[in-house]
């Protein structure tokens, strides 16, 4: 619910943007950072989720770490000032180039998706005389139950090295004489909202050190990545994340020996309900079956809904629904961009709405601004801030 000053305050500005309320992330962050001081863990914040400016320094100014999974993220996050001993790179495929300027940033950990990475990063760093840490990512063929497009934990996923070449792994580390082993890496997806997942990861976690430390390899960090879900189905209910429960689950059943620390990464528990996309209602097309709100935002702002058939809330915040006037109407909300696809939602019930309306999509501070592209030559995304 945006206040009548907030609403006020946006018929000034130029649509579509992004509005970033910092009195929400600022009660995420508390509460994450509670809950996981509890157990003594270590949160590392997915960058990829949003590296806007103001989200990036506020989630440092916390002391978490940063999960980067590019070489530009790495060194966005150190000018951002993340300590480089909480800097750690993830990633399918890194470029030489990437290992490179991660090694010139001495950062704490690599986290390894392939047996050839591991002897590529070892090869880089003696060449530069180096010793780079790395925490081997494994596939622990746990289902995410999240949508298939955001599972990463299965046999056939792409990510991590499938536990039937662990021999492999090891022979290599023994091998590589500027790899410091640190621990193992685990990511099984993204938007994860029945927990019971990740006390099945746990039992995976705790078989998988069993294996390395039978042979001789002590297993400094446990990394059980992201992947906690948010509620987009009601952004102004339980906008913070059960940060609580999700940190329990590992506390209750992950075996956590002394000595050992217990990382996560996690992006959009973070950020994601601290914004919104705030478009206007450019026309109103009716047709014969169908009513179509056409919006200045489109998937060129916020991809999600195209992409993944992602549900966001759409609020029309310029009319109040429920009196005789505005009696409910359904419309296809659209955006601008020259493609069907181009659809927020389908039938989104709205009070009768007019060209100029603001339309809120809530629920768009992870994986929206950063995934904006230039399609079709747009304008660059702006974003506005609640203070
Ligand atoms: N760690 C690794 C290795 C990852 O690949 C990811 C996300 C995270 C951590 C953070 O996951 P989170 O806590 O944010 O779920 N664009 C998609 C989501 C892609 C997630 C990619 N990896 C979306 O809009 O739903």
């Amino acid at each position: 619910m945006f206040s009548n000053y907030t609403i006020q305050r946006f018929e000034g500005i130029e649509t579509p943007f992004y509005y970033y309320n910092l009195d929400v992330l600022k009660q995420t962050l508390d509460a994450c950072r509670d809950a996981s001081a509890k157990y003594n863990f270590h949160v590392h914040y997915a960058m990829k989720a949003n590296f806007n400016t103001k989200v990036v320094d506020m989630i440092q100014s916390y002391g978490f770490g940063a999960d980067c999974v590019s070489g530009n993220e790495v060194l966005t996050a150190i000018k951002h000032g993340f300590g480089k001993d909480k800097v750690v790179f993830a990633g399918v495929g890194k470029s030489d180039k990437e290992i490179n300027a991660a090694l010139d940033a001495d950062i704490f950990c690599f986290n390894v998706e392939s047996v050839q990475e591991l002897e590529i990063i070892n090869e880089l760093a003696a060449a530069k005389g180096k010793v780079a840490g790395v925490a081997i990512r494994i596939n622990p063929n746990v289902d995410a139950h999240t949508h298939h497009y955001i599972t990463t934990g299965l046999d056939e996923n792409k990510f991590g090295i499938n536990t039937w070449q662990l021999n492999d792994v090891a022979d290599a580390l023994r091998k590589c004489a500027n790899l410091q082993f640190l621990g193992i890496h685990f990511h099984i997806g993204s938007q994860i909202t029945d927990l019971e997942v990740y006390r099945t990861l746990c039992t995976r976690i705790n078989e998988i050190q069993e294996w390395f430390e039978d042979h001789g390899f002590a297993v400094k960090i446990l990394n059980a990545g992201g992947g906690l879900g948010v509620d987009y189905y009601n952004p102004d209910g339980n906008t913070v994340a059960d940060f609580e429960a999700y940190f329990e689950v590992f506390h209750k059943f992950l075996t956590i020996k002394p000595g050992q620390e217990v990382h996560f990464e996690l992006g959009r528990a973070l950020v994601a309900q601290s914004a919104s996309l705030i478009s206007r209602v450019l026309y109103v097309k009716n047709g014969l079956k169908k009513n179509f709100l056409i919006l200045d935002a489109g998937m060129t702002e916020l991809m999600r809904p195209m992409l993944y058939q992602a549900y966001h809330e759409i609020e029309n915040i310029s009319r109040v629904a429920g009196d005789k006037e505005n009696s409910l109407i359904k419309y296809d909300v659209v955006g601008p961009i020259c493609e069907s696809t181009d659809c927020f939602r389908k039938d989104v019930e709205l009070p009768q709405s007019f060209r100029g309306d603001l339309i809120a999509v809530r629920t768009a501070g992870a994986y929206g601004e950063v995934m904006a592209s230039n399609y079709n030559l747009r304008d660059q995304v702006q974003s506005v801030y609640s203070s």
